[in-house]
């Protein structure tokens, strides 16, 4: 494997390996380690060039420095990412281990985007850096319960309730997440409105819960907006219509661009950012390497404490945002900084 090292301002070190034998085309950047070794989920997707996949690598590696830390966390952030284009073999994920071995335990690899828990086994076989590989770990279950924590927070704030009765919330996406923020929602008292692309997941189940098309999601009435699908549906289109006083929800990324906070504000929406909404998956994922922790759940006291103290952080944020008029996404991002700075 050919090794470059990638000299980037504000990161700590950025590698690009490449091995002709099995494939493996992959970015590792390593943001910040100033609270501890960088955690970050390896991306697996068919990049169109070079440029586009370490851009996506900088940017995801610098997003986890910011979510880790404010979910007061002692780890760093990090990313990597794989080119999907020759295909997953056992050789590949064998060749991405070694460049994580490369950084000698600077940066922990995990899952994201494309990369299933058969994969993290695979890399796994060949690096000791490595979490969120067991079975046991459904980050999927602490996402969700986190977004739940987020959105009750978010209720309290906008309308001084300690519970979800009488309020419609709207959800976007019915996988891992969606589908398990509704659960909560529902035992909470609250309406459902969701939507997916894939239609099979919209299965009417006579509880409070109603569909409809994919599309039609922006524009219905509701008192908070969870986006728990795709990244970058806040935007110029998309904004205008919403009818909700807030958002909070798992998807990753879901501002078009860091602007749409503030239209947002203008709109009198209050956001919760996402990395601090969804930081509930990364939060099992670091409790997964103590390994006396069996049956490590979102149940599970040392998680569930840190998971229930979303509801403060956001709620603080909010009550920040309201009174210095400044985004709550501004908020998020001192506060993250006043920790790994
Ligand atoms: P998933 O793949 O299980 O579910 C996503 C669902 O969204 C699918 O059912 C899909 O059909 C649907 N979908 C895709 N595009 C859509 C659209 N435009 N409109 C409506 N539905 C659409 O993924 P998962 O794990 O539930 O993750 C959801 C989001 O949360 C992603 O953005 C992910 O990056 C983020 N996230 C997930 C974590 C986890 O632990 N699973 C942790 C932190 C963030």
């Amino acid at each position: 494997m050919i090794i470059t090292e990638i000299s980037v301002d504000g990161y700590e070190e950025v590698v690009h390996g490449v091995d002709k034998q099995t494939g493996l085309d992959a970015y590792i950047a390593v943001h910040n380690i100033k609270l501890g070794p960088a955690l970050g989920g390896c991306r697996y997707y068919p990049y169109k060039t070079s440029e586009k996949q370490l851009e996506d690598t900088l940017r995801l590696a610098k997003g986890m420095t910011y979510k880790n830390a404010l979910a007061g966390l002692d780890l760093g952030g990090g990313k990597a990412t794989v080119n999907a284009m020759p295909g997953k073999s056992p050789e590949l994920w064998q060749a991405f281990a070694g460049l994580v071995n490369n950084l000698y335990g600077k940066y922990i690899t995990s899952g994201d985007v494309g990369t299933t828990v058969h994969d993290l086994k695979e890399i796994a076989k060949s690096t000791d850096f490595i979490l969120g590989h067991e079975s046991k770990t459904d980050s999927g279950v602490a996402t969700a319960f986190g977004v739940f924590q987020s959105i009750i927070a978010l209720n309290k704030f906008l309308c001084g309730a300690n519970s979800l009765k009488g309020k419609t919330i709207a959800v976007q996406g019915l996988g891992k997440v969606g589908s398990r923020v509704i659960n909560f929602c529902l035992e909470n008292g609250a309406t459902i409105i969701a939507t997916d692309t894939d239609p099979d997941t919209m299965i009417d189940d006579h509880a409070p819960i109603s569909f409809v098309d994919p599309d039609k999601i922006y524009e219905v009435e509701c008192d908070i907006f969870s986006p728990c699908a795709v990244g970058g549906i806040l935007n110029r289109t998309t904004i205008p219509k919403l009818k909700c006083a807030g958002i909070a929800g798992g998807a990753n990324n879901q501002l078009g661009s860091d602007g749409h906070a503030g239209f947002l504000k203008e709109r009198n929406i209050f956001y919760v950012p996402d990395y601090l909404a969804n930081c509930g998956g990364v939060i099992i994922v670091e409790k997964s390497q103590d390994k006396t922790l069996v049956d490590l759940n979102y149940e599970s006291p040392i998680v569930k404490k840190r998971l229930d103290s979303i509801f403060n952080t956001v709620f603080k944020v909010l009550m920040e945002s309201s009174k210095t008029n400044q985004t709550t996404t501004k908020i998020c991002n001192d506060l993250a900084e006043e920790r790994f700075q």
